[in-house]
């Protein structure tokens, strides 16, 4: 319908000003009242053409009111042009997008590759993680949705210095039990514990490295170590991956890159990009202009880092999939490396596909009793414990709003979804605050106003015994404001979807999710439903539906779950 109002517009401009093939753009008006479509092109050109926007607007909305299914245009304000759709065509258009609620045809063409979650594993998880991997599997989800060959891709950080710490702490302080069958918690507490020590007695460091080393020169029992902690962590991560619906594609440790390092470091010094540093190091040296500090790619006494092994999985991710896209969702603490990282592979020449490092802002919380505790890292798990015991608060304390069939289950589901709502609402590129209230809010743009919306849509169709589906009535005399609004925002879908994958912008989809619950809400506290004559019953019912699947299949690439009942 679009492409008919702009030919039609384009037609009108060309016979009133001269001007060939303008380009027109269409918003919504600013209120539901004033039309389904707007365009501003009159104010746009006038200047160009020399007339007054008036006059031009005034031509195109003559025009538009001749195309067939426009119910009328009008000039408003000093230029704007308003118009209306036909309440048939509204209708064929919203069943026509009905389809934006599930998985797009898969699309040719080579994998997007997005690396995420990253947890590293003998180390405390701490929030920054949540983002990766709440944000990063909202990227996935949205990609995969949109058609598009996916590779959600973790690297745990299974491989590095704090396994050597870990094997000091266990063999000081271990105890009896052998590594395998000790929890995550005694495993952290090791670490932990070693860092204490290690502030008093400095030597400890020294051990830890030198373990390391051994440990990747292949002593036999440090490797074995090295295993059964990697073992343990997997089985925790595995229960938490449940809790945040958390799906990965492949998963590579740092670990895994032990044997690609060498041809690397030997093609980065034969290519003349990798220098002796200080001590015998490896470093690669930047252009003046690119503000870039010099690389470690080898330190001084042999051993690897992490960027070593970065280098090494890109070359394997080339190798392997040939990528159309990385993308790395990772917090902002790594903008540099990710910086030297990319500027690295052109140096050595590496074909790259389209590179980002799909930055997400520092975590903050807005109670400050959160940010530290005593001097450790705010653990990830403890975060997500405290969201389901504040979410349990929320529903007693709404007891006669809330129905839940198990309090204990909408708890979590609340919970966990509050936080991850909360993360994805924001602009990723600035910082996440944490802000419980906000979070848990049940009339803001926040989870549980979503699952409560969504449960009372389905309460609706419940009641009118049309659970499973309602057809869309293929025309309606009228269409009150609140049933156009809500159209025009229904029909928003899809391209809001677009938007959210292309840019990897979550907070689209969150943003255009808490308008819809608002519009749905008025809609219900204004419009009987089940009392309405038909067809506006079947009207609003439909009209329903269709906004309860939009609310679970956005709310679910978001990795939230909306309840039936509540
Ligand atoms: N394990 C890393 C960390 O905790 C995150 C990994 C990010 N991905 C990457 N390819 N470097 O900081």
């Amino acid at each position: 319908m679009k492409d008919e109002l702009t030919a039609a517009a384009q037609r009108a401009i060309q016979k009133a000003t001269s001007l060939p093939g303008v380009s027109v753009a269409w918003g919504l008006p600013q209120q539901a009242a004033h039309g389904d479509l707007s365009t501003q092109v009159a104010l746009q050109i006038a200047k160009e053409a020399n007339m007054s926007p008036k006059e031009i607007a005034q031509a195109i909305a003559a025009q538009l009111c001749k195309v067939p299914g426009v119910e009328n245009a009008e000039v408003a304000g000093p230029g704007y042009v308003n118009v209306w759709l036909q309440s048939s065509v509204l209708l064929a258009e919203l069943s026509a997008t009905q389809n934006a609620c599930h998985p797009q045809e898969s699309r040719t063409g080579a994998p997007v590759i997005i690396d995420y979650c990253g947890p590293n594993i003998a180390k405390p998880l701490g929030v920054h993680h949540l983002g990766s991997h709440i944000i990063g599997q909202a990227i996935v989800n949205l990609s995969k949705h949109m058609g598009y060959q996916t590779l959600g891709w973790s690297y745990p950080g299974d491989w590095g210095t704090q396994f050597g710490k870990l094997a000091v702490a266990y063999e000081q302080w271990g105890g009896e039990k052998p590594p395998k069958d000790c929890t995550t918690e005694e495993l952290l507490a090791l670490y932990v514990r070693f860092h204490q020590e290690a502030e008093q007695d400095p030597e400890l460091e020294d051990r830890a490295r030198a373990t390391f080393r051994r440990m990747e020169e292949g002593d036999a029992d440090l490797r074995a170590f090295w295993k059964d902690v990697v073992a343990v962590s997997q089985r925790s991560l595995e229960a938490l991956y449940e809790r945040l619906h958390i799906s990965i594609d492949i998963v590579t440790g740092e670990s895994f890159y032990e044997e690609k390092m060498q041809p690397i470091l030997e093609e980065g010094i034969k290519k003349g990009v990798f220098r002796e540093g200080e001590g015998g190091s490896l470093i690669v040296e930047f252009p003046e202009e690119s503000g870039l500090p010099p690389f470690l790619v080898r330190k001084s006494d042999g051993s690897t880092l992490y960027s070593t092994r970065d280098l090494a999985m890109i070359r394997y991710r080339l190798d392997t999939y040939h990528p159309q896209a990385l993308y790395y969702v990772v917090d902002v603490a790594q903008s540099l490396h990710f910086k030297q990282l990319e500027a690295t592979c052109r140096q050595l020449q590496w074909d790259l596909p389209e590179f980002e490092h799909t930055v997400f802002g520092r975590m903050r919380f807005k109670d400050a009793s959160m940010s530290t505790r005593k001097g450790n890292v705010l653990r990830l798990e403890e975060v997500l414990d405290e969201a389901v015991v504040r979410a349990a608060a929320v529903i007693k304390e709404h007891g006669d709003q809330v129905q839940a069939e198990d309090p204990d289950a909408l708890a979590e589901m609340m919970g966990i979804g509050a936080v991850a709502y909360g993360i994805l609402s924001q602009n990723r590129k600035q910082d996440i605050v944490f802000d419980w209230a906000k979070m848990l809010s049940f009339d803001g743009n926040s989870a549980p106003y979503l699952q409560y919306t969504h449960a009372r849509a389905r309460s609706v169709l419940r009641k009118a015994g049309s659970a499973a589906g309602v057809p869309m009535p293929a025309d309606v005399a009228e269409l009150s404001v609140h049933e156009r609004t809500l159209i025009n925002t229904l029909l928003q879908f899809p391209r809001v979807l677009q938007d959210a994958c292309a840019q990897r912008m979550p907070h689209l989809l969150t943003n255009y999710l808490f308008s819809l619950c608002q519009e749905y809400n008025s809609f219900y506290n204004t419009e009987s439903i089940l009392q309405a004559e038909e067809p506006q019953r079947s009207l609003r019912l439909a009209l329903t539906a269709h906004v309860s699947s939009v609310l679970k299949s956005g709310a679910e690439l978001l990795t939230i779950r909306v309840p039936d009942f509540m």
